[in-house]
């Protein structure tokens, strides 16, 4: 199934004052099946054919700049401001209802600003957990393979196309992204995330809610988007999961903001941490035992 990209403009009504304009692109075609779950987007541009491009040194990958959300009535954030370098791993804390969550829809263009604005380099693919992967008779490794957009497009297409021009570049294209890894890329996360051998060959519907948000969360570090967004993974994961992801986020080659109220996983598995505190972000470099300390 090639995939469609249509772009959605998301024009802020008018009573939002400052208009953010988010272009919002949308990776993935409205009847695909990993929809759903997987809330990938591309923001600002063109397909996602930055996604094996590595980070810019000192580049910024997130600007908010005198962002405000108002969520039914109540202001979460205030003129907020903050700079996210590039291959930065952050903690995302703050008190329970502070906005956190919220931030993250504003971030992927699912929530309204009431003034400023948030952007992000050209071309960035956003991922995040969207829901847990659906209960389909598809094997696990499977679900988590089509996570790739781009390689189960290409695959496609190889099995029509006809001119050799094209056949040649669908090649040169899949090499370039290591298609030929993929399997075993998607093997790996599957089993640190708890997932054996003969569990990523059974059907997704032989798993429950809990295990399919594990299956959901493997296809987004899949597909490796540019900026990670992951909000309080340790809600379904158990202790080991939570330790192979805190090894795989710290080693992670792109950016990544993460929601957690677990002190040991922002320690291990972050390098700076975001503060969502009364109604203001501010950026601290280090883990979270420093940040408390400061
Ligand atoms: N759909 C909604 N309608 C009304 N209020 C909402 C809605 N969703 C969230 N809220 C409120 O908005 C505030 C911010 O919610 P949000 O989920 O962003 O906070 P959070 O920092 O992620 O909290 P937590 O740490 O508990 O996950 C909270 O007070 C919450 O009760
Ligand atoms: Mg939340």
């Amino acid at each position: 199934m090639p995939l469609r990209h249509g772009v959605i403009a998301e024009d802020q009504p008018p009573s939002t004052g400052n208009r953010l304009i988010v272009q919002r692109r949308e990776a993935i075609a409205s009847n695909h099946p990993l929809r759903s779950f997987l809330a990938l987007c591309d923001r600002t541009g063109a397909q996602g054919l930055a996604k094996r491009r590595r980070p810019v040194q000192n580049a910024a990958m997130l600007i908010i700049n005198d962002l405000s959300l108002r969520m039914a009535g109540r202001l979460l954030l205030d003129h907020a401001s903050l700079t996210l370098p590039a291959g930065t791993k952050a903690g995302l804390v703050g008190r329970n209802g502070t906005g956190k969550t919220t931030l993250f829809k504003a971030i992927t263009g699912d929530f309204p600003s009431e003034t400023g604005s948030i952007s992000l380099p050209k071309n960035t693919r956003i991922g995040q957990v969207a829901q847990e992967a659906p209960g389909t008779e598809e094997p696990l490794l499977e679900i988590v393979l089509k996570a790739d957009l781009e390689r189960s497009a290409l695959l496609e297409e190889e099995k029509t196309a006809t001119d050799p021009h094209r056949i040649a570049d669908i090649h040169m294209r899949l090499a370039d992204i290591d298609a030929h890894s993929a399997e075993s890329r998607a093997a790996t996360i599957l089993a640190g995330l708890g997932f054996d051998d003969a569990a990523q060959r059974r059907p997704a519907s032989s798993f429950s809610g809990g295990w399919r948000m594990r299956v959901a969360l493997a296809a987004v570090l899949f597909s490796e988007p540019d900026l990670l967004l992951l909000d309080e993974p340790t809600n379904y994961l158990d202790l080991e999961g939570t330790l192979w992801l805190e090894n795989y986020v710290s080693k992670y080659p792109h950016t990544v903001l993460l929601i957690s109220h677990d002190r040991d996983l922002l320690n291990r598995a972050v390098n700076s941490i975001v503060h969502l505190d009364q109604k203001k972000l501010t950026f601290w470099r280090g883990g979270y035992d420093q940040f408390e300390r400061q």
